[in-house]
């Protein structure tokens, strides 16, 4: 199955793509996580997109485009994938459509997470990752099981450099201008699923996107 996880920043996508993993076996392909390997790495790439990332802009559509498609190479993309950031402008659903026509696959489905926007805020500023082994957490709704310490042992838990108030209001301007436009863009093509995830635990919204998803 090939799915796409829509939706603003802080909406759950990461969190759910983790719980879908388990379900599903597919990878997650999520190009907020490859451009942020590039800026570890020290890459030219990872330098520039580094200036748009913490500005709260999207990286060019052209660097984004180009780095799924060389993902979509790999072997464990052969029985689907689950995008997470992607695609975020017009020009790159338009572009995924031509890769995935060229490969003889289409879109399953378009899972859509609304949340509001104040409720996006708060999620994304008490958010903290861990940087041995990529879990989610969040200070006061999804703790670490101890106070600083990931459940796989590592005390690394990290706040990223785009996930302070200022950065976050404008990623979220950046999302209604630039990446909501898929949301008819995808409902013209029959395929979206829309999950209202205001108010509602990781457990409760999982539940709707397997119920969206069929699984
Ligand atoms: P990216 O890394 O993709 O960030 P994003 O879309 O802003 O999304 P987030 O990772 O912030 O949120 P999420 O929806 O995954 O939420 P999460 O599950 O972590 O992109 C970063 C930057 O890279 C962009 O700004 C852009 O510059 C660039 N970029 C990336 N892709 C690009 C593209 N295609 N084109 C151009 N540029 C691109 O959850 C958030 C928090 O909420 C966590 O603390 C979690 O524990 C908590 N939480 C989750 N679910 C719930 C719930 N139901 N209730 C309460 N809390 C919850």
């Amino acid at each position: 199955m090939d799915i796409i996880l829509l939706g603003p920043p802080g909406a759950g996508k990461g969190t759910q793509a983790k719980k879908l993993i388990d379900v599903m076996g597919i990878p997650q392909i999520s190009t907020g996580d490859m451009l942020r390997a590039a800026v570890a790495e020290g890459t030219e790439l990872g330098r520039k997109a580094k200036e748009f990332m913490d500005a709260g802009r999207l990286v060019t559509d052209e660097v984004v485009i180009g780095l799924v498609e060389e993902r979509f190479k790999k072997p464990d993309c052969a029985k689907g994938f689950m995008l997470d950031g992607f695609p975020r402008t017009v020009a790159q659903a338009e572009a995924l459509e031509k890769m995935l026509k060229r490969m003889g696959r289409r879109i399953d489905h378009v899972v859509l997470m609304e949340v509001d926007d104040e409720e996006l805020v708060l999620r994304i500023t008490g958010r903290r990752t861990c940087g041995a082994c990529g879990a989610i957490y969040h200070l006061s709704f999804s703790p670490p099981p101890a106070s600083g310490k990931c459940k796989c042992g590592s005390t690394d838990l990290r706040q990223r450099d785009d996930d302070n108030e200022i950065t976050v209001r404008q990623r979220l301007k950046t999302y209604h201008s630039q990446t909501a436009p898929l949301v008819s863009f995808y409902a013209g093509r029959g395929n979206l699923r829309r999950i209202t995830g205001t108010g509602q635990t990781p457990e409760g919204v999982f539940k709707k996107v397997k119920e969206a998803l069929a699984l």
